[in-house]
């Protein structure tokens, strides 16, 4: 702790642990302590820390092949592009390193499909409370104020409305309007649910308006939701996909996805040295095929409605909770002070991880391969920290 204070650039806030070792959805620190992980690298650790046909895959690939360029066809590359296409409807991809780096690229796809195919329109309708990465056009994007004003001047090109508001989404577009950019379910915002037939009504106006919508299911794809990705569960489906975190289960990718008639970007017009590596993509492969399956996306359905109904539990014995909201394995329990990051520091002193994705609000996002028991031991110890809190004696 003292090394990284002398070595790293303060960004990040720690808790006072050091991990060292994982399996499943435990982790342990330097002491020996074990912890069971309701953060899973902030949902990437789809199948649970070091699984062992994610191990596998990556020792064979890294013995094999780790790196060539995109100068060069790889295995691996094709492999994971098609099964991604196949199973989102999309047809083709685009692979990078990062969350931020897919949608930054979704964000490039848009002003050029906007140039040559609706009059130079560069516009980008985003939502309050949005999320997007933190590169310059995704900060943008994004609307967190803290995230933004240290680097001002911002790009032009984004106007901001509601988040489940069509009806705002419609206002605000005009002949500039290029695409439509939201998450399905806002993670960092502090896991908004919108209504169900937002994403229908936004897609609807999207075709009408002939402009594109683009989903950002960095957090949200590859089951977290109980289907593979977010939409499905509406019978919609984007015209560009941004995706990361669990892809990889661990290993940094990320991905963008487009239909074939918003593949705009040809050849030299993007590019990156490491994105779509022989060894991400066998990582991304072997994630996305065990998910697919094992059907884990009916999977985290069946645990999210557990989920559910023990947090729904947990807020009726605590006044102080205010809200239970989620779907699948994302989910908040909303408080009505600020005492979240009290609430993280108790729970981690109780042996459970979890993070506080706002002053007021705890964020649970465990393995998709969480069990039952391990919910329930989670919600155990918050219930123990709440107690606290609230000044009662725990048992
Ligand atoms: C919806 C969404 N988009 C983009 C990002 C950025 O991803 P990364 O941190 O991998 O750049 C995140 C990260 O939390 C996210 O939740």
């Amino acid at each position: 702790m003292e090394l990284e204070k002398k070595y790293l650039l303060p960004t990040s806030k720690r808790l006072p642990v050091t991990l060292v070792r994982g399996e499943g959805t435990r982790v342990w620190d330097t002491e020996g302590k074990e912890y069971l992980d309701f953060v899973a690298g902030i949902a990437a650790v789809s199948l649970g820390h070091c699984h062992p046909e994610l191990v596998k895959a990556v020792q064979r690939q890294s013995m094999e092949l780790m790196h060539t360029s995109n100068y060069y066809y790889t295995i691996p590359q094709v492999k994971l592009a098609r099964l991604l296409c196949e199973s989102s409807g999309l047809d083709k991809a685009f692979f990078c390193n990062s969350g931020a780096e897919a949608v930054e690229g979704c964000i490039k796809l848009a002003r050029k499909w906007g140039k040559e195919k609706r009059d130079g329109a560069y516009e980008i309708i985003v939502a309050e409370n949005a999320f997007h990465g933190r590169t310059m056009a995704t900060i943008t994007a994004g609307a967190t104020e803290k995230y933004r004003a240290p680097f001002a001047p911002l790009l032009e090109g984004f106007v901001r409305v509601p988040f489940d508001d069509v009806q705002a989404v419609r206002r605000v577009t005009t002949g500039k309007t290029a695409a439509v950019l939201l998450e399905p379910v806002q993670g960092e915002g502090g896991v908004n649910v919108p209504s169900d037939d937002y994403l229908p009504q936004v897609r609807a106006w999207c075709d009408e308006a002939k402009v594109l919508l683009m989903l950002d299911e960095v957090q949200t794809g590859v089951g977290r939701t109980g289907t593979l990705f977010a939409y499905q569960r509406f019978g919609i489906e984007p015209d560009v996909l941004a995706l990361a975190k669990a892809l990889g289960g661990g290993f940094p990718i990320g991905a963008f996805l487009v239909k074939e008639h918003c593949s705009v970007l040809g050849p030299g017009e993007h590019g990156t040295t490491f994105g779509g590596n022989a060894l991400a993509c066998e990582a991304g492969y072997t994630v996305l095929k065990y998910i697919l399956d094992h059907d884990i996306p009916a999977q985290v359905a069946q645990k999210g409605e557990h989920v559910e109904r023990r947090l729904r539990s947990l807020a009726d014995r605590h006044p102080m909770v205010t809200e239970v909201r989620g779907r699948g394995l994302i989910w908040a329990i909303e408080l009505d002070r600020p005492a979240a990051e009290e609430a993280v520091s108790l729970c981690a002193r109780d042996g459970l991880l979890v993070n506080n994705v706002k002053p007021t609000a705890l964020r649970l996002v465990p393995p998709l391969t969480v069990s039952e028991e391990e919910i329930d031991r989670a919600v155990e110890i918050i219930d123990r920290a709440l107690m606290r809190i609230e000044g009662a004696t725990p048992k």
